[in-house]
């Protein structure tokens, strides 16, 4: 024991997971940065006995990949769990985001562990976008064609941007092996990311559901909160072998069993289905710049919460009205996610664009308009009640003088 206090690295573990004082009162809901971390891990890990077998080139990427699951011992399980950890990955960073957006977690002093979350979130979205070109199916290289064309629209030099990234005229085996690299790299630099996440987080330490300042009351991270975290760790493993094993393709896309072949476009390019709300942002802005401003916006929007959440009050757990404004959101990002899925046909083009301006005013409008009425709701009802406090009072001194009287 005295050794975890007076080792250089072992006290600074010591002070993160074991000593910790955490506030008694938090829910399962502040367990999904652990599932986090572990989905990290796990993406590493899986990620680096892949790569032992995979052939970063287009005549041989699609093969490698059967290979890999036809050959390799054990193959289809690392590939498998590599595909479905990275949707729980997003899940839990969703519900992670929701919980933060709740509870006010973005608010001052955790501005800075908030904000780094933003930018994790924008590098794990690039790293799942490259790891999907990989298996170069049909869907990974109409999707990577899709996604970088974009650029196309940066006026003067997107066209030279494009050719560029693609290191051609269209995406091809030069692009294959820099999206690989990359693939390969981002990991690590959401892992560093990751650290200042932590880092930033100690601090101040974690918030709580109420949204008080819970010094009063505060447990040991070890053994208290190990083992709280530990039930959805087991919880996590349960779901993600019941995919593993049985609907390993639940999620993906049929079309990228389709070796990638440039000269037949498939009926529908969609991303997979994390991604589907920020598409349908974009699609839903008929002017092609605009409409990549407005994608990557939707993401950056988050930041400006710690400015425009006016409420004295953290989280929403006394806030009727903040919390209708907050499911409302929760309704909109997944009509985005549904409408990311559709063509872009009638009805769902003005339903995309509906959802979209629903999605922006929510940051912008709908938070500092509803945190502000509360904040004047709470002031009547304070001067209500001092009124009625002091009338009484002052009726009360009434009845005594004219009693001694
Ligand atoms: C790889 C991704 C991530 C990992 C491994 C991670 C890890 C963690 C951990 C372990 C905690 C403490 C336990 C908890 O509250 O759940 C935490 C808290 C927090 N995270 Fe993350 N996180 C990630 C992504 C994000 C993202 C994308 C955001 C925001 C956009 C974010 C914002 C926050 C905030 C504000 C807190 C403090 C919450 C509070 O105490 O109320 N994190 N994170």
């Amino acid at each position: 024991m005295r050794l975890l206090k007076s080792h250089v690295v072992l006290r600074l573990a010591n002070s993160y997971f074991v000593d910790s004082p955490q506030p008694s009162n938090l829910s399962y809901l502040w367990n999904f940065g652990s599932l986090l971390g572990i989905c990290l891990v796990l993406q590493i890990l899986t990620g680096i006995f892949l790569a032992m077998h995979y052939t970063p080139n287009v005549e041989m990427a699609f093969n490698s990949v059967e290979h890999i699951m036809r050959d390799v011992n054990s193959g289809w399980l690392i590939r498998y769990t590599h595909a479905n950890v990275a949707s729980f990955f997003f899940i839990f960073v969703y519900l992670h985001i929701g919980r933060n957006l709740y509870y006010g977690s973005y608010k001052s002093p955790r501005v800075a562990p908030y904000s780094v979350g933003v930018i994790i979130l924008i590098v794990m979205i690039g790293t799942a976008f490259l790891g999907y070109v990989l298996p170069y199916g049909q869907m990974s290289l109409w999707g990577a064609t899709v996604i970088t064309n974009l650029l196309s629209a940066i006026p003067v030099f997107g066209p030279d941007l494009v050719e560029l990234i693609w290191g051609g005229f269209s995406v091809s085996n030069a692009t294959l092996n820099r999206f690989f690299s990359l693939h390969y790299l981002l990991p690590f630099l959401l892992t560093a990311l990751v650290l200042i996440h932590f880092l930033t987080l100690h601090e101040h330490g974690s918030s709580n559901p109420l949204g008080v300042n819970a010094n009063e009351d505060r447990l040991p991270f070890h053994p208290y909160f190990v083992f709280k975290d530990l039930v959805t760790v087991f919880l996590f493993f349960l779901a993600l072998s019941i995919i593993v094993c049985f609907y390993p393709n639940l999620l993906g896309h049929s079309d990228n069993y389709i070796m990638a072949n440039p000269m037949s476009t498939p009926a529908s390019i969609v991303p997979e289905w994390y991604l589907l709300p920020f598409y349908a942002i974009l699609r839903s802005i008929p002017n092609k710049l605009l409409g990549v401003i407005a994608m990557f916006a939707s993401l950056l929007i988050l930041l400006v919460l710690p400015f425009t959440d006016l409420s004295r009050i953290r989280g929403n757990h006394f806030k009727p009205l903040s919390r209708i404004n907050f499911w409302n959101l929760v309704v909109v990002f997944l009509v985005l996610m549904w409408i990311g899925g559709k063509h872009a046909e009638a009805p769902y083009i003005l339903m995309g664009q509906i959802a979209t301006a629903l999605y922006f005013s929510y940051f912008l409008i709908l938070v500092p308009v509803v945190t502000l009425l509360e904040n004047s709701l709470v002031d009547i009802n304070n001067r209500h009640e001092y009124l009625e406090y002091s009338t009484q009072f002052l009726e009360d001194v009434n009845k005594n003088f004219k009693k001694e009287k």
